[in-house]
């Protein structure tokens, strides 16, 4: 079946986070089971095209009359990047620098939108699936709806909306609504209007014909007060076609058998790789080179969502132990500021490296014993399965995607990783207790490590039950 896959970040192109790798994974996953699949995307200024091997395409596509060219990544499943000089060409980051928004977010992104519908008439795609992934894409069900019915390239699709994230919703003044091109008539409680502003997520939510988000735990959360960012009756609403699609992992790019960012390789049956990683990556970190102390890690946006603040209260008292901690993290400025003070005043124990550094992800993955994930919530969640995958084992609060990746360990011989469930520092410390307790026990903590690593969350699994929803909308 021919899909339109459209989102704002696609690694490894372009990535801040999970949506970048899924948006990276899934097509190519779904393209492997036969699926005539495109992507498109913005050319944002970080992504030089003579680096990646990009080829320009010589037929323009119209955007609200304006012109504009597209590169193409030629692949199983080909990238399509838009160019926009102003909108993205021209910019460092992807949603803002420096911490602050860009202010045109709402145009940048309604651009995106219908850059991407322009795209299957130009290049003669006939999608009968067009999914889209968080408010940056949130317009482009309505769009369809409204822009494109006379559109042959278009008359058959049907359109999929995935929530990496509810928190983010592209919220904007409702000024944005004749700026973007919109009829006034969106501006509504039914339709797009959200607190008198003009919500991309809540239009996405309206007009997408099948709601999915990525995890099963985190599709039952959001309908809940507690659990849906404000838009839980919104949710309610469409409870029915809504779907909990677990992500996948791409197991070709975190793979710690052939990874190129490691020092070593290291497979289930066979962990002296394991070791050296460890030993690399204290060294690369300045930390004591020492094998038997429990190595902890966290990798990932220094945000609310992910208890960092669980995190930084706890720290002291974890760092009492005999422990090393890594982290690598960007975000809340806060955060990182605390993070390399306490790195400062206990080198012996703790490394901060405050960036974003793919390479060290890795290498992290792969040096660590136990990975910490204590988010307030957490839509699906790709690091503890990373984590898994490379013999570290995850501890996490059980909530979404973390509550459904990980099964607690039951002191005897089930098990994968540490849960816990109250949102508290001293539910979080008596976690990492558990876990540096069962370290200590060699066969115990090695029949973790081994569960972990025989898990298999590769991306086929969770293509295919994407194929099953799309083949429900007629696809
Ligand atoms: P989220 O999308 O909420 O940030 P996920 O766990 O789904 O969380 O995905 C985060 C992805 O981003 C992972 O691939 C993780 O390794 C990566 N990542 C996050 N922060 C960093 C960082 N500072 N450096 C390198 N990779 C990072
Ligand atoms: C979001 C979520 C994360 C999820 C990722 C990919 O950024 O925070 O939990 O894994 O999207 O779906």
């Amino acid at each position: 079946m021919e899909i339109l896959f459209v989102a704002s970040e696609v690694a490894p192109f372009s990535k801040t986070g999970g949506l970048g790798d899924v948006a990276g994974a899934l097509p190519r996953a779904l393209a492997a089971r036969g699926h005539a699949v495109s992507v498109v995307t913005p050319r944002y200024g970080s992504i030089d095209p003579v680096r990646w091997g990009l080829k320009p395409i010589h037929r323009a596509i119209h955007v609200r009359g304006e012109a504009t060219t597209l590169w193409v990544k030629k692949e199983r499943a080909p990238v399509y990047f838009v160019e926009h000089e102003h909108f993205f060409g021209s910019r460092r980051g992807l949603y803002g620098e420096d911490g602050g928004d860009y202010p045109d977010n709402a145009e940048r992104f309604a651009y995106l939108a219908r850059a991407a519908l322009a795209v299957p008439s130009a290049m003669r795609l006939r999608p009968r699936i067009v999914h889209v992934n968080d408010w940056q894409t949130g317009l482009l069900p309505f769009l369809l709806r409204h822009e494109h019915r006379q559109d042959p390239a278009l008359s058959a699709a049907r359109t999929v909306f995935t929530i990496h994230n509810l928190a983010y919703q592209g919220v904007f003044p409702k000024s944005v609504v004749p700026v973007l091109g919109l009829p006034w008539d969106v501006f509504r409680y039914e339709a797009m209007e959200f607190w008198d502003q003009l919500s991309f997520m809540k239009a996405a939510l309206t007009f997408a014909d099948a709601l999915t988000t990525v995890s099963p735990s985190y599709a039952r959360e959001i309908l809940t007060p507690e659990g849906g960012a404000n838009l839980d009756a919104v949710l309610r609403h469409r409870a029915k076609d809504l779907t909990g699609i677990l992500n996948g992992i791409d197991t070709h790019e975190w793979d710690p058998a052939t990874d190129p960012h490691l020092p070593a390789h290291f497979r289930a049956d066979d962990l002296a790789g394991k070791a050296v990683c460890k030993a690399a990556l204290q060294e690369e970190l300045g930390l004591p080179v020492r094998a038997s102390v429990p190595l902890l890690a966290m990798v990932g946006r220094l945000a609310d969502q992910k208890g960092i603040d669980l995190v930084a209260a706890a720290l002291p008292s974890i760092l009492d132990h005999d422990v090393q901690v890594v982290l690598l993290g960007s975000g809340d400025k806060r955060y990182e500021a605390a993070f390399a003070r306490a790195a400062r005043d206990r080198p012996d124990r703790m490394a901060a490296r405050i960036g974003f550094d793919e390479g060290l992800a890795h290498r992290i993955e792969a040096g660590a014993d136990v990975f910490l994930m204590p988010s307030k919530f957490e839509p699906c969640g790709l690091n503890q399965m990373y984590s898994l995958r490379y013999g570290t084992v995850p501890a996490v609060r059980a909530v979404g995607g973390l509550e459904d990746t990980v099964v607690d360990y039951d002191g005897w011989n089930a098990g994968t990783g540490f849960k816990f469930t109250e949102y508290s520092p001293h539910a979080l410390t008596l976690a990492v207790r558990r876990a540096l307790d069962v370290y200590r026990d060699r066969r115990a903590f090695g029949g973790l490590v081994l569960r972990g690593m025989a898990e298999d969350n590769s991306w086929e699994r969770s293509a295919g039950r994407y194929e099953a929803l799309y083949r429900t909308l007629g696809a």
